[in-house]
């Protein structure tokens, strides 16, 4: 059967794939995300998709964007940490590529992605019935995605499933979407970098093994300097991915409480510290549910599609436009 491709779009990087029927990834490609310029971005995708059709035939094409996406799928009315204002991507990538194009938020389509092809369906098979399910996704942003009896929710603007924005703190820190305290100031690949540049600018010894692996520079830390001192051990590194984890895990409680899934599932590039953030997570949900002792167990798992499972889900999606 034919392929579709499917983009996903985050604050750094695209990465595209030649996506197949039962979610495997054919052939794939990536590119850098151009900083602040949106004709840059869509001429990426452009570039990105042509390579793939030089070796494959593609019929459709699935975006997944870091943003707001309208309820025809077509434009992204605002993204908090991207340059798109009301952008009519839809309208032009068909024009410049010749194939049906949907766009969707990118948690949305990661939790389509674990739901069809990921971490939903190897529960459902193995009889943890999953029709209801939230993933988060951790990047440079929070995002959330849900599923609600076996369909993605939408809301009635296409705006539904904006975890990231939900305030957990008053008055907390400020927020690309324009409010202060959103829960994505406290559980993002941002938030972690924030706290591991603060720590180190501190000068505390704590933070020496961080900041010898960022070459003595307290503002060159990224989430992936984190992520490896953690796993090589590093005190500073585990207690602040743990403290992330605390976030996620008090968070999805309360989504929990709101939404009552069988399931919730957390991908994003900052998931890859796997039990470093995911035990943490755990421990805080469990303490953290409402009703707990009451009612079954809901498992928080990792994405097994890992950051893969965006543009799974994305072109997935597209196969229906
Ligand atoms: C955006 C969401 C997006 C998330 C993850 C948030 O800041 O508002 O639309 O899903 O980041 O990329
Ligand atoms: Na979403
Ligand atoms: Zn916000």
């Amino acid at each position: 059967g034919a392929l579709t491709v499917g983009v996903d779009i985050g604050g750094t990087k695209i990465a595209a794939g030649a996506v197949d029927a039962a979610g495997r990834i054919v052939a794939r490609t990536r590119r850098e995300t151009p900083a602040r310029d949106v004709g840059a971005i869509a001429a990426a995708v452009v570039d990105a998709v042509g390579e793939l059709r030089r070796e494959h035939d593609v019929a459709a094409v699935g975006v997944a964007a870091a943003g707001f996406v309208d309820a025809s799928r077509s434009v992204v009315t605002f993204a908090p940490n991207l340059a798109w204002r009301d952008e009519p991507v839809r309208a032009d990538l068909e024009r410049a590529l010749g194939l049906p194009v949907v766009v969707e938020n990118d948690a949305n389509a990661a939790a389509w992605g674990e739901f069809a092809h990921g971490t939903g369906r190897s529960a459902s098979s193995a009889g943890h019935e999953v029709h209801d399910m939230v993933l988060l996704t951790i990047g440079t942003g929070l995002g959330g995605g849900i599923v609600i009896g076996d369909r993605l929710l939408r809301g009635a603007s296409g705006f539904a499933g904006e975890l990231g924005h939900v305030r957990v703190v008053p008055d907390g820190h400020p927020c690309g979407c324009g409010n202060r305290g959103c829960w994505e100031q406290y559980a993002s690949g941002r938030a972690l970098v924030r706290e591991a540049r603060a720590m180190a600018r501190t000068g505390s010894p704590l933070a020496a093994h961080l900041l010898e692996l960022a070459g003595d520079d307290p503002e060159a830390i990224q989430g992936p300097t984190v992520t490896k001192a953690a796993l090589e051990g590093d005190t500073a590194a585990v207690e602040l991915l743990a403290d992330l984890g605390r976030w996620i895990g008090e968070g999805a409680a309360s989504v929990v409480a709101a939404l009552d899934p069988a399931l919730v599932v957390v991908g994003g590039g900052v998931s890859e510290a796997g039990d470093l953030l995911l035990a943490p997570a755990r421990t805080a949900f469990a303490r953290q549910l409402t009703a707990r002792g009451h009612r079954p167990a809901i498992p928080v798992e990792l994405a097994s599609l890992g950051n893969d499972a965006g543009m799974i889900g994305v072109a997935d999606l597209a196969r229906t436009v």
